[in-house]
């Protein structure tokens, strides 16, 4: 019976694996969460008017071995608008500020570390923090959300990340797909900005 349960898990986690759509909202229902899946388009520009992403660490070492023109420690900095749709001109609800790194010696990997700020649309004023590999060479790359704030409160859950297409060599737009847990059943708190009457008045 004991021998048993290693298998029977083992199980239930390749019907996971093979459906991640269908299991892991059912967990996280379970749990109480409350699960928010946004589509999103984000405009890497590396260069040229309206540039969004500066190198900032030039990697000293030797030429990568899988991604040429590139270094070891390369840093790219980003403020990467984030929109509705893939077209440039489509209505703008965030910016992608953080950087990416290649941080693998040997494979073309960069490192990503950002806040997905949303400047617009239903959750103005929330930030989702991603961070994970972008294996840049795959079709679909995964980054893990590690939190967030305002209705994004203590947020967790997985972006799948895809070239959706290049606007020109230097303005690269990813698709990304968030899917996002949050604690709680309710619909997602307005954050509150802070009342600086409120608190001048404040009685203590
Ligand atoms: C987003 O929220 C800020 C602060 O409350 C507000 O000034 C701004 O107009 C809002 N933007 C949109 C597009 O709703």
């Amino acid at each position: 019976m004991a021998a048993s349960m290693p298998r029977v898990l083992f199980l239930v986690s390749l019907a996971c694996a093979m459906a991640i759509g269908a299991c892991w909202p059912v967990a996280a229902a379970k749990r109480g969460g409350r699960l928010i899946h946004l589509k999103l388009y984000m405009h890497d520009i590396t260069g040229g008017p309206g540039q969004t992403a500066v190198q900032v660490v030039k990697g000293p070492g030797a030429a990568h071995p899988a991604m040429p023109g590139a270094h070891f420690g390369d840093t790219t900095v980003i403020d990467d608008p984030l929109t509705e749709g893939p077209a440039a001109s489509s209505r703008l609800v965030g910016r992608a500020q953080g950087t990416y790194m290649l941080a693998s010696l040997k494979e073309p990997v960069l490192m990503v570390t950002m806040t997905m700020a949303f400047t617009g649309g239903a959750y103005n004023g929330s930030s989702i923090v991603v961070v994970g590999p972008d294996d840049v060479f795959a079709a679909v790359r995964e980054v893990a959300v590690v939190g967030g704030t305002g209705a994004f409160r203590r947020a967790t859950g997985h972006v799948l990340w895809r070239t959706a297409r290049m606007e020109s060599r230097e303005h690269m737009v990813l698709e990304l797909d968030v899917y996002a847990t949050v604690p709680g059943a309710g619909p997602a708190p307005k954050p509150k900005p802070p009342r600086v009457d409120g608190m001048l008045h404040h009685k203590a």
